[in-house]
């Protein structure tokens, strides 16, 4: 044999090997061996979550996103702070922000009783975010598994990786395609706004002081306003949570693209995407407004892309048993 032909002899084992321990593919039934229960298992700790806490579904999904959206869908959120890890909880995005933690420790503590030393953190929170959504009324959908725990946690990364609610949608599209997602995941991602809450602090100065001008922002629409500044007296550090979706607030559906078309987007972040003009972002709201199973259609694959952000497989990272440090 030639010794070029050996060379690419070599190489091909050398990547077949790599895509045997570290590149694999996340599957469906990554756990089918293992834990063959796990999704009822997250399943059941949810639903008992959601019965004293309407909102926890919607906490969970977000945990997924910011867990997703630094160093790769990895658990790297989860952990707390200690010698070596510096914690994205205390990140700008996270602190007094994320929440849903106890929710994640519980659903691990039932795990590692049924199958232990098996399924990761993160893959944790990317069956919850599909179980939340599917429990709010959302579409349901295989989840794709596999994923393996970080070691590290970046809180750097955190401040600037995450999107900002003030952040233009120029800005916001390069952070998504930064993470190998496209306008069309960002329309339809920002739709888990149909659900869940925000603290006044992440909206208020478009009810008082939009950009500098003293005035409020001109988008939004008067009646909102009005009950918007009622519910948030100032323009500030206010904590004061309201929903995201002012008709059907628990509810997982296609609202939040009928509210940007009607001026009631919550955060300049989610308006922008209906009111920026020309943006490639209006049609896609358009089309969701009009239709939700189109919606939902994209929602699951837009899922799918971002659980797939850099993950851990292989023999990298490890499973934690604490998802709150490195084992
Ligand atoms: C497009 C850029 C995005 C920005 C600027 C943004 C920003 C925010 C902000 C400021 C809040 C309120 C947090 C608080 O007040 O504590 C929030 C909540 C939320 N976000 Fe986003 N977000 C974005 C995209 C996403 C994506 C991609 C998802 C998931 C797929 C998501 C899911 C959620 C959910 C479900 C909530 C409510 C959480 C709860 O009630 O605990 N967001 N987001
Ligand atoms: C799923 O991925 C794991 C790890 O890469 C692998 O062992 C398993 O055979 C895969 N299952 C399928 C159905 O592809
Ligand atoms: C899965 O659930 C079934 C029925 O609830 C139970 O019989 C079985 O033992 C469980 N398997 C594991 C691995 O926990
Ligand atoms: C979080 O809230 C605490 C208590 O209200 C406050 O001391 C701290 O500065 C807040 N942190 C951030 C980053 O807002
Ligand atoms: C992240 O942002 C917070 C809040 O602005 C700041 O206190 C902290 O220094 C930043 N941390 C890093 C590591 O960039
Ligand atoms: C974004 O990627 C999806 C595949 O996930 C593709 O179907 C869609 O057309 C892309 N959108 C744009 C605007 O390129
Ligand atoms: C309103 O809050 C924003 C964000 O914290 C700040 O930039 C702006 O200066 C504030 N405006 C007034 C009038 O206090």
């Amino acid at each position: 044999m030639k010794s070029g032909n050996n060379i690419i002899v070599v190489l091909a084992i050398v990547i077949w090997f790599m895509g045997l321990s570290s590149n694999a593919q996340l599957n469906a039934t990554f756990y089918a061996g293992t834990c063959p229960n796990v999704t009822s298992i997250v399943n059941g700790v949810i639903q008992q979550a959601l019965q004293t806490d309407a909102r926890m579904g919607a906490s969970l999904l977000r945990l997924h996103f910011h867990d997703c959206f630094v160093q790769g869908c990895d658990g790297s959120i989860l952990l707390d702070d200690s010698a070596s890890i510096e914690s994205e909880k205390d990140a700008f995005p996270n602190a007094n922000s994320t929440r849903g933690y106890d929710v994640v420790d519980n659903i691990k503590t039932a795990l590692e009783n049924s199958c232990p030393g098996v399924v990761s953190c993160a893959d944790i929170l990317a069956i919850a975010a599909e179980v939340s959504v599917s429990l709010a009324g959302g579409p349901s959908w295989d989840v794709l598994l596999g994923r393996r725990d970080s070691t590290t946690a970046n809180r750097a990364l955190a401040n600037t990786s995450l999107p900002s609610p003030f952040e233009s949608v120029s800005s916001i599209i390069s952070k998504f395609t930064a993470q190998g997602l496209n306008i069309t995941d960002v329309v339809t991602l920002s739709g888990a706004h149909t659900f869940g809450r925000a603290e006044c602090r992440t909206f208020s100065p478009r009810l008082y002081d939009f950009n500098g001008t003293g005035n409020p922002d001109p988008t939004l629409d008067t009646s909102y306003l009005a009950t918007l500044q009622q519910t948030c007296p100032q323009n500030g550090s206010d904590t004061t949570i309201t929903n995201f979706d002012l008709t059907t607030a628990d509810n997982f559906d296609n609202n939040y693209y009928s509210n940007l078309q009607n001026n009631k987007g919550l955060l300049f972040s989610d308006q922008e995407l209906f009111s920026t003009t020309g943006s490639d972002t209006i049609a896609i709201v358009n089309s969701f407004s009009s239709s939700q199973s189109a919606f939902f259609q994209n929602f699951v694959q837009s899922m799918i892309n971002m659980g797939n952000i850099s993950p851990l497989t292989g023999t990298n990272g490890q499973i934690r048993l604490d998802c709150k440090k490195v084992n």
